[in-house]
């Protein structure tokens, strides 16, 4: 039997928090910006250490959401950035700003985020968070499911044509070019994005393909391995 995702309760609820959590931290962050300035400069130089220059606008425009280094741990719904491919990255960017990546929370975050946004400051920040180490990587909380998420990332499940996730991700999620690292991502983000892929409001003829007979828990499944590496 597939039981088919029809706006997952989870969805609302983490809505709801994020909305709820980002009302107060941008009043903190607001107050940081202006009693603190030189201190936000500071820790800005000081990101990653890699050498990347710090553009000016990850400290007023990201920061607040995924974190100086793309490592945010706080949000469940916002992604990790640290370690991404830049080719993924630019190209998400560029869909928010020309609005073809128009899924729920990507209208509501990213959208007044990417606008203002031309094509080299997409570049400059896809740059940035790419080179970001260390890469995203698990933040030790174990979701159940693991188990059987790893199978269907190495071997897919073929009754229902779902292929294996590994072939375009890499063996240990690791992506590359335009597939997106999986590997520590989090786990609320990723049973997301993967309902919006299944109800084809995230948009992506290979991943609005493969996951159309996916159920909730084949989702959480996958998701938990993932998140867990
Ligand atoms: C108000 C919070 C917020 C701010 C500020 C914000 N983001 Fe986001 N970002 C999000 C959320 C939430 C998502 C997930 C959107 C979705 O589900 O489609 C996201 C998604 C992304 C993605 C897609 C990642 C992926 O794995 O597909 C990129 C890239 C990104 N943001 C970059 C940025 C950059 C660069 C900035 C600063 C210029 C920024 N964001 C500012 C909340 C934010
Ligand atoms: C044929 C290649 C292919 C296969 C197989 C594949 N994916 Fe993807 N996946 C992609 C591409 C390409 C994207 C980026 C889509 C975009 O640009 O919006 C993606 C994006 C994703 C994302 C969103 C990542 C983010 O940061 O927003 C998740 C989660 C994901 N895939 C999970 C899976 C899972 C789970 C499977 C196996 C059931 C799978 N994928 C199989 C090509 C593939």
């Amino acid at each position: 039997m597939t039981t088919h995702v029809n706006n997952p309760r989870f969805s609302n609820k983490e809505h709801n928090g994020m909305t709820k959590q980002k009302r107060t931290v941008n009043k903190s962050a607001a107050l940081l910006i202006s009693g603190a300035l030189l201190a936000v400069a500071g820790q800005a130089s000081a990101a990653g250490g890699t050498g990347v220059p710090v553009p000016y606008r990850i400290s007023s425009d990201c920061m607040v959401c995924h974190g100086m280094t793309g490592n945010n741990t706080i949000y469940p719904i916002v992604p990790k950035l640290a370690g991404q491919h830049k080719g993924y990255l630019e190209l998400q960017l560029k869909q928010f700003k020309d609005r073809t990546r128009a899924d729920q929370n990507g209208q509501i975050y990213m959208w007044p985020v990417a606008q203002s946004l031309d094509a080299a400051k997409i570049k400059e920040l896809a740059s940035y968070f790419a080179s970001q180490k260390p890469a995203m990587q698990s933040s030790g909380v174990k979701h159940a499911g693991i188990k059987e998420g790893k199978v269907i990332f190495n071997q897919g499940i073929t009754n229902e044509q779902i292929p294996a996730c590994m072939e375009c991700h890499g063996s240990d999620g690791q992506g590359a070019g335009a597939f997106p690292r999986l590997a520590g991502q989090r786990y609320g983000y990723m049973v997301q994005q993967l309902t919006y892929f299944h109800n084809g409001t995230r948009v992506n003829s290979l991943m609005n393909q493969i996951v159309k007979n996916i159920t909730v828990a084949q989702m959480k499944d996958v998701a938990a391995y993932l998140s867990s590496l």
